[in-house]
């Protein structure tokens, strides 16, 4: 096994379990590991799709996909560990969406790959993963991201620039139906570990910026909710943020600036004009925030965050409750507890919360914010939220397994 490019024992335990299951399933060896991180968005929440300013950063949870030449050429055979379901694809039949919908995301980027003219050979894959699902953490493009890995590696083709991150997000598009923005596809790939990925939506262009892990971490809390309404409302905030911008007459709402939305008061309703604010707003806090982190003023990098939240629960609306309770929580643990900021990340409507912490009290965080609300929700019909401090992690990568 060529393991020089992992040095961190989680992902070769993950790299290790994974191996071992494929082996015990397909009877054989696997010819390529891919491995993709999840990520958690520092700031820039709901501005991706508008041409914004994000930051996200790679952590270490992982889709781990085992995968070697299948017998029978033309065949996918793919197995899910979590979703303990396996389904077969013939590749020579035209693809198109199916149940169970986890599927989605792995036949939306087979049907990526194949209608770029690449030809795939038969394949048989087993997925595993640690990232949770359904809590923001992008479990979903991390799989694309993993599954787009061993299609190249077993058709010889490498996908050039940001076409595989493009690819996986229409594959989200088209196959789970989901309109996300770019800004997982692209954090899961192009991550590098002790860094933030500012993304610049618009022209997709990128820059590493450097997270002083000396000093800081990153808890994730999550409140393990999910509200029903997050997928609609997902959608309908991206409808009316693309609404806005063509009544406004703008190509997207990074054209957007002050002046021309005081002077556009009279054309937008309330709602729209609060969702548009937000968005201006978003962006330039995300080069704040950059600036701050930049600068070591991780006092005011963290008031960035509590405002990136106020600013989602009120004018974009779509925080919720649990959500709201444990940014109070990191509020109320405040600088003296060795919290800096919070806020929520991904799509909202549940999932996580993410604090930027003194890392020497980064655990007695995560324990006291768990603790107390759990504890404080413990006659409500809530799930319990858990918590780890995240060590941040590399994009995706495939290594070729040695023979023998
Ligand atoms: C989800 C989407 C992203 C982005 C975030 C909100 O994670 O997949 O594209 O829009 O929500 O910032």
């Amino acid at each position: 096994m060529n393991a020089d490019i992992l040095n961190k024992g989680c992902v070769e335990s993950g790299r290790d379990a994974v191996i071992a299951k494929f082996e015990k399933r397909f009877n054989c060896n696997p010819d390529f590991v891919s491995i993709a991180p999840g990520r958690v968005n520092l700031i820039g929440g709901h501005v991706d799709y508008n041409g914004g300013l994000v930051l996200p950063m790679a952590v270490d949870r992982h889709t781990f996909i085992a995968g070697a030449k299948g017998e029978e050429a033309g065949i996918l055979t793919v197995h899910s560990i979590r979703e303990n379901e396996s389904f077969v694809v013939d590749l020579a039949c035209p693809m198109s969406p199916a149940q169970p919908n986890w599927t989605n995301y792995v036949r939306g980027v087979v049907h990526g790959f194949l209608s770029r003219g690449i030809e795939l050979p038969g394949l048989n894959m087993l997925i595993d993963s640690t990232i949770p699902s359904g809590s923001g953490l992008s479990s979903s493009a991390s799989l694309e991201v993993a599954t787009a890995g061993i299609l190249e590696a077993a058709s010889g083709v490498m996908l050039k620039g940001n076409e595989k991150p493009k690819l996986c997000q229409q594959a989200e598009h088209e196959f789970a139906n989901v309109p996300c923005g770019i800004m997982d596809q692209f954090s899961v790939t192009f991550a590098k570990r002790e860094h933030m990925l500012l993304l610049d939506c618009r022209d997709e262009s990128i820059e590493q910026v450097a997270f002083d892990h000396e000093h800081l971490a990153l808890a994730v809390i999550n409140s393990q909710v999910r509200h029903e309404l997050s997928q609609s409302e997902y959608a309908m905030r991206r409808e009316s943020c693309e609404s806005i911008s063509t009544t406004l007459g703008l190509e997207s709402l990074r054209e957007l600036t002050w002046n021309r939305l005081e002077q556009s008061r009279g054309q937008l309703d309330e709602l729209s004009f609060l969702r548009a604010e937000h968005v201006v707003r978003e962006n330039e806090r995300t080069l704040e925030f950059v600036h701050y982190m930049k600068n070591a003023d991780w006092f005011q990098a963290g008031e960035m965050l509590y405002q990136s939240h106020a600013s989602l629960r009120e004018k974009f609306q779509v925080s919720c409750a649990e959500l709201d309770e444990l940014v109070d929580a990191a509020r109320q643990v405040g600088l003296t507890g060795g919290v800096l900021g919070a806020r929520m990340t991904g799509a909202g409507f549940g999932g996580c919360v993410i604090m930027l912490v003194e890392r020497e009290k980064a655990s007695d965080v995560v324990s006291k914010i768990v603790e107390d609300y759990n504890r404080s929700g413990a006659t409500l019909s809530r799930p319990r939220a858990s918590g780890f401090v995240a060590e941040s992690a590399e994009g995706a990568q495939v290594i070729k397994c040695a023979v023998g």
